[in-house]
């Protein structure tokens, strides 16, 4: 096993869910509440026999709304959680995003950890603190910046993830590549075949394989928003391909990796527009998305209408947006931008 410390967080990779109370041994399974989202709870089952105060987080992005997380906070009270409550979510991005925000909430605030269950909470959604929810269909609107206590990765859960689920989390690391490393880049094309080898047949597939795929997203995202935890500086590259990403998942019910490959696109065309990013490097972006299925067609998006999603987004401030642009791989940075230029 690996253990990463990260300011108050401890992240325990590739250990098996059964040890977990082993490694967070202050926290007594029988009083923790569990988080669980419904696949994983309905496929894992067995994991969770004897399990109590378990709430099911359906899923979907609906999940996470204040609709949702008023029913979930209703079951929790039900289930007499109190302010010593310690809240454990398992699944994926949708489920640590609702625990780690309701349990920032919850009683002025509980204890809570992770355990992500797709490869995109793994690499992403479940590092760094951030915990949002929607609001009228705007991306994570409301919420907080909290770390949880730990977050433990065990790679079993991934035989059970489909395959388009993969794609997802492909397209958040192939992010963490494109804004800090080259090499990390030069490793995903030579190796996607194996990769998605791998994932297509996750169930009888060494899984593991993934591990230093894994491990290198986890550091990247980590390295980033170390020091700057509350985005005010170089956090903000993580929203590389998110402006467009968010505005294209909100509007089109995309799901959001696959939106933020098409986000990385509309960046990329951007960026070249500028004089920022050459023409080679930008089609080897477009490859390396395509080579791991995900979308990169922009042809069919009205720029105008996104633009209008783009407008409410959190990253803007009045006629102007915080907009993330490649200039090599590797090398991306921030620029304040006016939304007309983004039009023109
Ligand atoms: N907080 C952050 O820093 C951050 C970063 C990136 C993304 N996100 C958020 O994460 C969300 C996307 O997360 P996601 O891609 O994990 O989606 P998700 O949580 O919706 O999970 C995807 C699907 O996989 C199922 N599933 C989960 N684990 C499984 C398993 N082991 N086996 C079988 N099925 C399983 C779920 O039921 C769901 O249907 C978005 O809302 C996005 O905004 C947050």
């Amino acid at each position: 096993v690996k253990e990463i410390n990260h300011s108050n967080s401890s992240i325990y990779i590739n250990e098996s869910f059964e040890n977990l109370f082993d490694y967070i041994n202050h926290i007594k399974k029988e009083e923790a509440f569990y988080l669980i989202d419904e696949n994983v709870l309905s496929i894992h089952k067995n994991l969770f026999s004897n399990f109590s105060n378990i709430i099911s987080i359906p899923s979907g992005e609906e999940t996470k709304s204040i609709r949702y997380v008023n029913n979930i906070i209703g079951k929790l009270i039900e289930l007499g959680a109190n302010r010593k409550t310690f809240i454990i979510g398992i699944g994926g991005g949708v489920t640590c995003d609702v625990t780690g925000f309701i349990a920032s909430i919850f009683m002025r605030g509980v204890n809570f950890g992770f355990v992500p269950t797709t490869l995109l909470a793994m690499t992403d959604a479940s590092l760094g603190g951030k915990n949002g929810i929607n609001f009228n269909n705007l991306k994570n609107i409301l919420g907080v910046i909290n770390e949880p206590d730990f977050v433990f990765v065990d790679y079993s859960f991934l035989k059970t993830l489909g395959y388009d689920e993969f794609l997802n989390g492909f397209a958040e690391i192939i992010k963490h590549a494109c804004i800090s490393s080259s090499n990390f880049f030069l490793h995903l094309e030579e190796n996607a075949n194996d990769y998605i080898k791998i994932v297509r047949d996750a169930n009888n597939s060494s899984i593991d394989k993934l591990h230093n795929i894994i491990c290198e997203s986890i550091k990247i995202k980590l390295k980033v928003v170390d020091g700057d935890k509350n985005e005010l500086n170089k956090r903000k590259m993580l929203n590389y391909g998110h402006s467009f990403g968010h505005a294209i998942e909100a509007r089109h019910g995309i799901p959001h990796g696959a939106a933020v490959s098409l986000g990385i696109v509309f960046a990329n065309v951007l960026s070249n527009k500028l004089g920022y990013l050459k023409e080679d490097s930008l089609n080897r972006i477009t490859n390396l998305l395509e080579r791991y299925n995900l979308p990169v067609d922009i042809s069919s998006f009205d720029k105008k209408e996104l633009i209008k999603w783009i407008e409410k987004d959190k990253k803007s401030s009045g006629q102007n947006i915080d907009f993330v642009f490649i200039q090599d791989i590797g090398d991306c940075f921030v620029k304040s931008l006016s939304i007309q230029k983004i039009i023109d």
